[in-house]
């Protein structure tokens, strides 16, 4: 089934007032395209590049699961929202690993952010140890049910396969690779979701580059891109978004 392909750029931690310009570049960019086009940038710019952007995607990377309460450092959905955005990130590998966030903290989190009313980015992802030991699928599809929201609905929720060893590295998966992850992921969001599973969009992440996105973008299950690297200037991320429309 084709879907109108979604190109999430994650800023990570790179982004001050001083790349605002590259905001509204992208933002122009996304106007004209013929795919959904969004942005997450850290929490400190949200407000400033919705102001930048009108009308424009603006994401979150990161939320916590609670409303409110005593979690020094966090942001709760309501806030993301409060601050014009759309959508958020959970489960990607750097919080997973750096943060030590647990399949069970992530369906939290993608729960209350469906809730909310914030289109999730959901992430999963193999470590080279698995791929290289022939665990990839395996340890993709357990991860996935494990963190999948089971409240909120699947019209706001995209998942992202991003394999660990590819994300910053320059390295790709083959195209076969991903076809074989993307449609074991679509047999799981069916065995959960029924009918709707179908129209949950994929997206593959990791080291895309405008020199490899239409090839990526033609692999079949592939609903779009999480972009980190290549999404931080327009002259890098254009060209994929271009590529998906
Ligand atoms: P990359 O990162 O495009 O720089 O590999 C992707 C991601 O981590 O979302």
């Amino acid at each position: 089934m084709t879907k109108r392909k979604l190109v999430a750029g994650n800023w990570k931690m790179h982004g001050t007032g001083a790349d605002l310009g590259q905001v509204t570049a992208i933002s122009i960019a996304a106007e004209t395209a013929g795919c959904d086009v969004a942005l997450c940038v850290p929490a400190t710019l949200i407000e400033r590049a919705v102001c930048a952007s009108p009308g424009f995607a603006i994401g979150a990377q990161d939320m916590h699961s609670a409303d409110q309460g005593a979690h020094t450092g966090d942001i709760s959905a309501a806030m993301l929202k409060d601050a014009g955005a759309r959508l958020t990130i959970v489960g990607h590998s750097e919080r997973r690993e750096a943060h030590g966030e647990s399949d069970t903290d992530i369906r939290a989190k993608a729960e209350a952010a469906l809730a909310a009313g914030l289109v999730v980015i959901l992430c999963v992802g193999e470590s080279l140890g698995a791929r290289e030991g022939g665990q990839a699928v395996a340890t993709v599809a357990a991860q996935l049910d494990a963190s999948l929201p089971r409240a909120g609905g699947t019209e706001l929720l995209a998942v992202a396969y991003e394999p660990i060893w590819a994300i910053g590295t320059g390295k790709v998966p083959t195209t076969d690779e991903i076809a074989d992850m993307h449609a074991a992921l679509r047999a799981r969001l069916i065995a959960a979701y029924g009918e709707a599973g179908k129209l949950v969009r994929i997206l593959y992440g990791g080291s895309v580059k405008g020199s490899n996105a239409a090839q990526i973008f033609a692999v079949p299950d592939v609903d779009g891109a999480l972009v980190g690297g290549a999404s931080l200037k327009a002259a890098d991320f254009v060209p994929i978004i271009a590529a998906a429309g």
